[in-house]
């Protein structure tokens, strides 16, 4: 969707503030987060980099839970979903240290807004399907607790693939590569791509597409419902007409455990 002049100008003063040479205010960083637009890039139309509201990454941080230590936020644009996720507040109530962030991001120009947003993240400017192959180069030490992301959707163009998935759908890539490196996922992915349909809806649906199901068999991970938020209600917060989308939570162990089950199966017959 074209950006209007005020879009425009907007853009200009978040990008602006991105260019100062010291540390930035909250009150700044949250105007980059709210107007810096992804649509004044050249990269936007081949990068896709719907930003997430931070309102709704407010509600998807909910799907964290109190013991979580440890985020890594894959396809993470400049930030959005790694700001709120931090729980700063939370964490100084319940006497707790901060989280320690990591940010995976391809784009360079996205990262260095990132860095002026949240300097005590650990950007890694590269490709999310590289890092899994080789965590420990890019400074991933330990398994991660929880994997966050708001991915590509459908047949993006993500340069990679998962391990086990071999369907056409970027966001259960990114989900597969997410079991290579944390323990738990919440990810916000297009209502098509859940077990569920809620967000916009009066009721609670099952439904499992065959694609899904494919996705099922081949890593092993199941994706469940979250707490009960419904996305549809942040949808005056996109840059963008609003993709119709589900909070998805996961356990990402199963992945791992039944790593090339099927080809172990091949080889016993
Ligand atoms: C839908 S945008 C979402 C950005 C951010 N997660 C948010 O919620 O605001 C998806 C992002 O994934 C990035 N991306 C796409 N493929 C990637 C890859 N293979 N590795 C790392 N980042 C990737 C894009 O550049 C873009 O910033």
């Amino acid at each position: 969707m074209a950006m209007t002049r005020r879009d425009e100008q907007l853009h200009h003063q978040a990008d602006q503030l991105t260019r100062l040479a010291r540390d930035l205010h909250s009150d700044e960083k949250l105007f980059i987060l709210k107007h810096w637009n992804a649509a004044a890039t050249n990269r936007h139309r081949t990068t896709g980099a719907w930003f997430t509201p931070l309102s709704l990454a407010r509600d998807l941080s909910i799907g964290l839970g109190d013991s979580t230590n440890t985020v890594i936020d894959l396809c993470a644009g400049i930030g959005h979903l790694t700001w709120e996720c931090r729980d700063l507040a939370g964490r100084l109530w319940n006497n707790q240290d901060p989280r320690r962030v990591i940010c995976v991001e391809r784009e360079e120009e996205y990262v260095r807004v990132g860095r002026k947003i949240l300097p005590d993240a650990h950007w890694i400017c590269a490709n999310a399907f590289t890092v899994i192959t080789d965590p420990t180069s890019y400074g991933i030490i330990d398994r991660v607790d929880v994997a966050i992301s708001n991915p590509p959707y459908g047949r993006a163009d993500i340069n990679g693939t998962g391990p086990r998935y071999t369907g056409k759908r970027a966001e259960y890539h990114v989900l597969d590569a997410a079991a290579e490196l944390a323990q738990r996922a919440v990810f916000l992915i297009p209502q098509d791509s859940a077990p569920f349909a809620y967000s916009g809806r009066q009721n609670y649906v099952e439904k499992r597409s065959d694609e899904y199901e494919r996705f099922v068999r081949e890593t092993g991970l199941v994706l469940k419902p979250n707490c009960g938020i419904d996305t549809h209600t942040h949808d005056d917060g996109w840059h963008y007409p609003a993709p119709r989308t589900e909070v998805v939570l996961a356990d990402l162990q199963p992945a791992r455990q039944e790593a090339h089950q099927p080809e172990l199966a091949l080889t016993a017959q």
